[in-house]
């Protein structure tokens, strides 16, 4: 018997929804660019007491991250048909302008439909006296779209990147970039990871095709399953009673390679919001403790009810890692997972902010915290035993680099090879892709402390 999805309706069918979607798409947008917000937060403010029915919200969402991912293409259109600048405090209608060409450029809805609507956009923002211009911009773009395309001319504009993480990615991947670019700038597939200490995959995938949600196993790792098109958690058969989590497949690939057996006293490091150490449980319920330490308590609540919904119980504790006087109990661990804070450039295509938010300086910044992490961690290991360091990043400076300057500062240092079924065998360690098997880019390398005279 299948269990069933939670989905609650409730919602109002506005007259004006199709207006206040773009309106709320362009809001989103400029406070995802502009205002430094998440997409998250952003998105979640714009659609709160709204009322939109959860299509439109699904626009809201589309429109708006649309316009994150293509910002420095569709900018560089408008820039280029604007007779004059725009003056700051009629930004927003900036905005409105891309999330229409957005639409006409990306989307499949008539373009008389995009210009209505988009234009009477205006009015709701309380500028009436714009409309002219947005009609009169949104309409040269439909009659000469392949004419003001093809003029685009810069790095930016091609790829829709900031130049700094466009030539990172060049000079890394010259041989994948042209994916990896490609890739960021399309919408994620949304993969999931079936709890087999609850429910058989193959079970739990009639269970999807019994609720009409189309979706394949992934061959590459035991417990991953792949939709056919992206839906609202609460759709998912058994998702509140902790039959399935949402995690890409490149994530679902390290648990199982840390080698964690009954007994081991488990620390995962950068544990929020618990996706592997909700996965590490599952495949290994009988570990005598896992410690999972993050440093945001925010974060770490989203791990606790993650968790909780997952039947599954751990040892959270907020801290800073690097300050191990400061929670470390001095009993040495079997096993140790740094999942570490980093650009997040091997994710680009789920968190399209990154392009925005972060900086080149960033990445010394994050590299720091990384060596810390693994110098502050590396004494809790017990002798023999493992640690793993992820990141989701594609920069070797975070990756390679990092434990290649680790392993010069400390000598009991066995490096492990990881094999599995895709990314690349690295000297150290291995390296998913953007995009190249269907995966988010990811690093991981298992690290082993020799014995004393090994
Ligand atoms: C890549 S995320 C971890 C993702 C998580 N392992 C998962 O699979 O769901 C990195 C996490 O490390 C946390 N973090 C950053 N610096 C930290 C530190 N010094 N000590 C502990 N946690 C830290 C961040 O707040 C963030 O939640």
């Amino acid at each position: 018997m299948c269990p069933a999805a939670n989905i609650e309706s409730g919602e109002m069918i506005h007259p004006q929804a199709g207006v206040l979607a773009r309106v709320d798409a362009a809001r989103a947008a400029a406070s995802i660019v502009d205002g430094g917000k998440s997409s998250s937060q952003a998105i979640s403010a714009v659609l709160y007491g709204q009322g939109l029915s959860v299509r439109d919200q699904g626009m809201v969402k589309e429109m708006a991250l649309g316009v994150v991912r293509w910002y420095w293409t569709l900018e560089d259109i408008a820039n280029r048909m604007l007779k004059a600048s725009m003056r700051k405090k009629d930004r927003i209608i900036f905005f409105l302008i891309l999330v229409g060409l957005y639409q006409l450029k990306f989307m499949r809805i008539p373009p008389h439909a995009v210009v209505n609507a988009t234009v009477s956009g205006c009015e709701v923002i309380g500028k009436p006296w714009t409309k002219a211009l947005v009609n009169g911009m949104l309409r040269n773009y439909q009659r000469r779209s392949a004419e003001i395309d093809g003029q685009a001319a810069t790095v930016e504009a091609r790829t829709a990147h900031p130049r700094w993480i466009h030539d990172k990615i060049r000079a890394a991947w010259p041989e994948q970039s042209e994916t990896i670019l490609d890739t960021n700038n399309r919408r994620p597939p949304m993969s999931l990871r079936v709890n087999l200490h609850r429910i058989a995959r193959d079970q739990y995938l009639e269970c999807l095709w019994a609720a009409n949600l189309k979706a394949a196993v992934d061959v590459c790792t035991e417990s991953g399953i792949v939709l056919e098109k992206p839906t609202a958690v609460e759709s998912l058969p058994g998702f509140v009673d902790g039959l399935v989590s949402v995690q890409d497949i490149a994530a679902q690939l390290i648990a199982p390679r840390l080698d964690i057996h009954p007994g081991h006293r488990v620390l995962d490091a950068c544990a929020a919001p618990g996706g592997k150490t909700a996965h590490m449980l599952e495949i290994a319920p009988g570990v005598s403790e896992l410690v999972a330490l993050e440093a945001d308590p925010g974060r770490l609540e989203q791990l606790r009810s993650n968790l909780e919904r997952l039947g599954l119980a751990a040892t959270c504790v907020v801290a800073d890692g690097t300050c191990t006087d400061q929670w470390w109990d001095g009993r040495l661990f079997d096993r140790i997972l740094i999942d570490a804070p980093c650009t997040g450039s091997g994710v680009i295509r789920r968190h399209p902010d990154i392009k925005h938010h972060r900086r080149a300086t960033d990445l010394i910044q994050l590299c720091r915290i990384q060596s810390k992490l693994l110098d502050a961690l590396w004494p809790l290991l017990v002798s023999g035993g493992k640690l793993m360091y992820v990141t989701c990043s594609v920069f070797p400076e975070e990756n390679e680099s990092q434990i290649g300057d680790f392993l010069a500062r400390h000598s009991q240092v066995e490096v492990l090879p990881v094999s599995a079924p895709v990314g690349l065998d690295r000297t150290i360690g291995r390296q998913t892709l953007n995009g190249v098997d269907g995966l988010d880019g990811f690093f991981f390398t298992l690290l082993r402390k020799r014995e004393s005279g090994q």
